[in-house]
């Protein structure tokens, strides 16, 4: 029978699981003992905690798709110790101190107010248990160029561009990929010295990784760069006070929108070649509003960045130069009435 959620998924969680925490030096022994909050996701993640022996696993996710699929999956196999739920991170009332482990992979940074989400994940946290948290790094070329492009998406509607990459043969996980980086409503880039700050505002101790101090801004990194993307800020944390008022804590926090990469671009000399190609395709996206043609080439500029100028090493001189002759190429098709 086929399964609502694919195995072949959830085993890749497990690992990352099992080896996220032995790194941390958990006991195992003790998992079956502890209660986990798997905050946003697609169910995978929480079914994870399931298959590793996790005593109760509770998953919250705005999307009522997610969790009607996790609920299918455990009904179907029978599993009486996941329960899933559709509600806000931001907004939810979960008890505090309810749970061993508080994770949330690949959400965070996707919240309206991230030092909110910090403030609510450390409250439902106990005193010694443990929060995971990852998001997307700041002063990375990578997000510099989504943040660009979310501006250029805001021109064409979604449901148009999928239909265009979907005629273009585009593999669904590469229109996925696309869909998240243009349009997932929030996209807040971190900062190492902001969120570590903000961990010991919260009262949490950084567990992992080892102290390190990466560039601020950095745009000659290779994406993906294994076994440690250096695109995404992740972090093992326990936690060692209590603040009950999560509001009033993220009140004194600072990660509440982030990092401004285009403004670091427009420090660095190498950048400005794309910048400068930026501007000069903003206005011919604008006119071709909510056309195939608009789509088209933001599809195929898009691609290009994400599969070719991101993921290849190469100095950030060479990226921003590839970068400003793709947008180039992509004005040049919207001037173009063929
Ligand atoms: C990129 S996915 C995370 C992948 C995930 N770790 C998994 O299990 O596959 C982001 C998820 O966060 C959820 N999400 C975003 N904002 C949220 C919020 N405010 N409250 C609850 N869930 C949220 C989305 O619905 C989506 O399922």
């Amino acid at each position: 029978m086929k399964r609502p959620i694919a195995d072949a998924g959830i085993e890749m969680v497990c690992d990352t699981h099992r080896s996220q925490l032995i790194a941390i030096g958990f006991d195992f022994d003790r998992l079956r003992h502890m209660s986990v909050l798997e905050c946003g996701g697609t169910g995978r993640d929480a079914l994870a905690w399931q298959r590793l022996g996790a005593g109760q696993v509770t998953h919250v996710d705005l999307a009522p798709d997610n969790v009607a699929r996790i609920k299918a999956y455990c009904d179907q196999q029978n599993i009486r110790n996941l329960r899933s739920m559709v509600g806000d991170i931001l907004a939810i009332d979960l008890p505090a101190q309810g749970f061993d482990i508080v994770r949330s992979r690949g959400v965070w940074h996707h919240l309206a107010d991230p030092a909110l989400g910090l403030a609510r994940y450390a409250r439902w946290c106990k005193v010694s248990g443990y929060i995971h948290v990852n998001a997307y790094r700041g002063g990375v070329f990578f997000y510099y160029g989504n943040k660009l492009f979310r501006q250029l998406a805001s021109h064409v509607d979604m449901a148009l561009i999928v239909r265009v990459m979907r005629e273009m043969g585009t593999p669904e996980g590469r229109i996925g990929c696309l869909l998240d980086d243009f349009y997932v409503p929030f996209m807040h880039t971190a900062d190492q010295s902001i969120v570590e700050a903000d961990f010991a505002a919260a009262g949490l101790t950084v567990l992992w990784p080892p102290a390190r101090a990466w560039k601020a801004v950095d745009h000659d990194i290779r994406y993906p760069d294994m076994p440690e993307k250096t695109e995404h800020i992740q972090y093992w944390l326990r936690k060692d006070k209590h603040h009950d008022d999560a509001a009033g804590l993220a009140a004194r926090l600072a990660y509440h929108q982030g990092v401004d990469d285009i403004a670091l671009a427009r420090q660095l000399p190498e950048a400005q070649c794309s910048l400068a190609a930026f501007e000069r395709l903003v206005p011919l996206a604008r006119a071709a509003a909510q056309t195939e043609k608009l789509a088209v080439v933001l599809a195929r500029l898009y691609l290009a960045f994400h599969f070719d100028v991101s993921v290849m090493a190469m100095s950030a001189d060479e990226r921003h130069r590839r970068f400003a002759a793709l947008l180039d190429e992509a004005a040049a098709g919207l001037r173009n009435d063929g």
